[in-house]
């Protein structure tokens, strides 16, 4: 199966950023909607490199989207879900101040080594009615997930 067509599959996504210490494990397990998320963070041991990170935003995905991740590898598993993990601090008003119109931000996937062309990066985009958006970096990447809301800051 094609990484770039698995990155995002994704539609809806939660924010959590933290730039001091913290335990993503206990502070998703307050929201049970993203309770195959959290567990999956486990399973896949990225929460333990959440943790270890100072700067940190991870895209959550709730139980009712994150269907198409049951059944596949762990491995693949851990690759779609470290492109959730951005390696830097940004919360709603952050994105809501962007300047540009996209900004290009390295995730965790980036830091596997595996990441082929830009698939390690996100493109974060403030669409014209004030949406926050994110796709792929890579090129030919079109599947966009939108920010419903803020979990945690
Ligand atoms: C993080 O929280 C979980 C759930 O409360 C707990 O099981 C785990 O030991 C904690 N991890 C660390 C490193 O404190
Ligand atoms: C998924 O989230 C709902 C709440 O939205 C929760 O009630 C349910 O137990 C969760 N499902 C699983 C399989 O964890
Ligand atoms: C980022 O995404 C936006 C909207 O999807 C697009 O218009 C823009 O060209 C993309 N930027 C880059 C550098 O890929």
């Amino acid at each position: 199966m094609a990484i770039k067509s698995l990155l995002l599959l994704l539609t809806i996504t939660l924010l959590f950023s933290s730039s001091s210490a913290h335990n993503i494990t206990r502070i998703l397990s307050k929201h049970p909607k993203f309770s195959i998320f959290n567990s999956l963070l486990s399973s896949t041991n990225l929460a333990k490199k959440i943790n270890h990170r100072h700067s940190i935003t991870v895209l959550a995905v709730s139980n009712d989207s994150i269907g198409g991740l049951i059944g596949l590898s762990p491995n693949i598993q851990r690759r779609i879900l470290s492109v959730h993990v951005i390696l830097d601090y940004f919360d709603r008003e952050k994105l809501q101040n962007l300047k540009s119109h996209s900004t290009i931000v390295p995730t965790l996937f980036q830091t596997s080594g595996i990441a082929k062309g830009r698939t390690g990066f996100l493109n974060i985009t403030k669409l014209a009615n004030g949406q926050i958006a994110f796709s792929s970096a890579a090129s030919g990447a079109h599947h966009v997930a939108k920010l419903v809301g803020q979990i945690a800051a």
